[in-house]
């Protein structure tokens, strides 16, 4: 859905970095991609992916929250990747006061008719907390001004994640 809508000059946001995937898939559609992550394990994972992909991006140790310092043009897309890095400290996840700052940032410099994805994991520790403050905003946003929809598995055991799209309409 964001590959349908990115295009070479779109400044695109990876909020959530971790090991590069969607830096690298990100970066494979734009030449202006910038990607945070709090953890230095990250960038370090994402520089290598990257380069091994033959790909570039501007990578922030930084969190998310703090988006409009390195970004102040209109952005086209962003991605969210909620949760913790896999095989990392499982204490160092997305949190509510910082995820939801950084969405109503990144909602003020999106584009009409472009998508913010969020990716919602929420079977680890504190991860409930975070998805019930996510969707409490998500789904109070104007309709005239934005479709918000939720994707997910209906057949899959455990806590399966489940995917929320935002595009602008107007
Ligand atoms: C589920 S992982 C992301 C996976 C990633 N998109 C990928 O392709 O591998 C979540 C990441 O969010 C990071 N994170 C936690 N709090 C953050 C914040 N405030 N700003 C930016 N990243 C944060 C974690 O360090 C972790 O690497």
């Amino acid at each position: 859905m964001l590959a349908e809508i990115i295009v070479k000059d779109d400044v695109v946001v990876d909020a959530t970095m971790g090991q590069g995937f969607d830096t690298v898939f990100l970066a494979g559609l734009s030449d202006a991609v910038v990607a945070f992550d709090v953890q230095d394990l990250a960038l370090e994972m994402t520089e290598k992916r990257l380069a091994e992909n033959k790909r570039q991006a501007k990578l922030i140790l930084d969190g998310h929250e703090n988006v409009d310092k390195y970004v102040d043009k209109p952005i086209k897309a962003a991605i969210f990747n909620l949760g913790y890095l896999p095989k990392s400290d499982k204490k160092v996840i997305t949190q509510a006061e910082t995820t939801l700052p950084a969405l109503t940032k990144m909602l003020e410099l999106l584009v009409t008719g472009g998508r913010i994805a969020l990716m919602i994991y929420y079977g680890h520790e504190g991860g409930h907390e975070e998805r019930d403050a996510v969707l409490s905003v998500v789904s109070t946003l104007p309709q005239k001004t934005y479709q918000v929809m939720r994707y997910g598995g209906i057949n899959q055991i455990n806590q399966p994640p489940f995917l929320v799209m935002i595009e602008k309409l107007a």
